[in-house]
């Protein structure tokens, strides 16, 4: 069986969660598969702009729920932002998404696929980012401070003891990286970040 780690950050609002994806994307690799899962609204495009910023990226990357697939070129390592959306499972295979990490027919880079919980089968080996607005009744010790900066990524984790109130801007974001590549990943991550392990 595949190894697997988990990473579960709770974040207080949008600046954060940008600082993550921005810390992510100046640390992967070629060839790396992120699957984005989370309901309708939980931030899986707003991620994904801020990662696609931090590799070098322009163009405004927007939701591609209607493209299906949009391919941006410009960054570090190319971006292959994929939405099943609108798919059913059976109709996934037709897209031929193994394309974009085979390194043949297109160069290597990012494979980010939103609503990935639609593809029928899963790449053995994977980064899932789940995204999620917490309950209300969440402890009051799941609260932290994360101050990071949107966008360097940079800054430093404080624990806060205080109440905070159920936000909709807060989010429940888990990192599980399933084999070797990944785990390394979220290791290397987790250091840059000064991250909380739950
Ligand atoms: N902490 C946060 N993290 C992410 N998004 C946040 C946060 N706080 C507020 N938001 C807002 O929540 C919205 C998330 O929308 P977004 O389109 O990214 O969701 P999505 O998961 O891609 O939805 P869909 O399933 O429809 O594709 C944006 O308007 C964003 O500004
Ligand atoms: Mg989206």
């Amino acid at each position: 069986m595949t190894e697997t780690i988990k990473i579960e950050l709770y974040v207080e609002n949008l600046g954060e969660t940008q600082a993550i994806a921005t810390q992510l994307a100046h640390i992967v690799p070629a060839g790396t598969i992120i699957l984005l899962e989370g309901d309708l609204g939980s931030g899986k495009t707003t991620f994904m702009q801020s990662f696609g910023k931090a590799l070098g990226i322009q163009t405004t990357i927007a939701s591609p729920t209607f493209t299906l697939i949009d391919e941006y070129m410009e960054g570090r390592l190319p971006l292959y932002h994929i939405d099943l959306y609108r798919l059913e499972p059976p109709q996934v295979p037709s897209l031929h998404l193994e394309e974009y990490w085979r390194g043949e027919d297109f160069p290597l880079g990012v494979v980010a696929i939103e609503w990935a919980s639609k593809l029928p089968t899963v790449p053995a080996e994977h980064l899932k980012i789940n995204l999620s607005v917490p309950r209300p009744e969440r402890s009051p010790l799941s609260s932290q401070n994360l101050n990071l900066d949107p966008d360097t990524g940079s800054g430093e984790f404080a624990e806060s003891e205080e109440f905070v109130e159920d936000l909709p801007c807060d989010r429940q974001i888990q990192l599980i990286a399933q084999g070797s590549t990944y785990i390394d990943l979220l290791k290397q991550f987790q250091n840059k970040a000064a991250i909380l392990f739950v």
